[in-house]
């Protein structure tokens, strides 16, 4: 049996999460590597239930009420699919993660680092992956992107404005030189194949 990784992708809107997650799938599938690929919020019928809920926009959630829908939403899904995907030797990859809440609730809305990460351990045991990918992309290059694929409104949180964007993007920034074992900064310029060609690069020391 292979050993399960949990990988995960982070990095602002439109830096090319997706994408990249996508042809890294592939990648795995040639290698028969066992694998599922998975996003936040979502990824078990009860999370993408509160997806719904926290991304829709008749409701203005408070930046409280937000941070505990996203832990119970992460909660839910590490129980029911990271877990025991892991279990089973698969490798999980995973479209956003905590890392997300801690750039997006804790950085750049009302509460703190610590405070995101209490409800982690609260909700999921504080499970953390393996590796982190984050995509950094220039602002303008992301935006650009994004008008692309769907005229670039953004969901209820995507719609924000561009200095709060700017926040998750530093908070990103901060946790990869913090954790420098568990994050790996790609960037994210250039061509799909560019980035992928980085991505698996970053992940050799890993990869079966
Ligand atoms: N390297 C690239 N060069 C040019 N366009 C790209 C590249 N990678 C992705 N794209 C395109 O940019 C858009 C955004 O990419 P993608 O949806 O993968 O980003 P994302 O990080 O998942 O965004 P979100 O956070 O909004 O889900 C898509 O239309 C995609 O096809
Ligand atoms: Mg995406």
């Amino acid at each position: 049996m292979t050993t399960g990784r949990f990988i995960t992708f982070e990095g602002g809107e439109g830096a090319g999460k997706s994408t990249q997650i996508a042809m890294l799938a592939d990648a795995l599938s040639l290698r028969g590597v066992p694998h599922v690929v998975t996003r936040e919020p979502g990824g078990t019928p009860g999370a993408e239930a509160l997806r719904n809920l926290l991304l829709n926009d008749a409701f203005d959630w408070s930046a409280r009420t937000e941070a505990l829908l996203f832990a119970a939403a992460r909660a839910d899904h590490v129980a029911n699919l990271i877990r025991p995907a892991l279990a089973d030797g698969q490798w999980v990859l995973c479209d956003r993660f905590v890392d997300s809440s801690r750039a997006y609730q804790g950085g750049a809305g009302a509460l703190g680092d610590e405070q995101v990460m209490t409800l982690h351990r609260i909700g999921s045991e504080g499970l953390l992956p393996d590796r982190t990918l984050l995509l950094e992309l220039d602002a303008d290059e992301a935006a650009r992107r994004a008008i692309v694929r769907d005229g670039g409104g953004g969901d209820r949180i995507g719609a924000r404005d561009a200095a709060y964007h700017a926040r998750v993007g530093q908070r990103f920034r901060q946790m990869a030189d913090a954790e420098p074992d568990r994050f790996v900064s790609v960037d994210a310029g250039g061509s799909a194949d560019e980035v992928h060609a980085r991505i698996i690069a970053a992940l050799e020391p890993v990869l079966p």
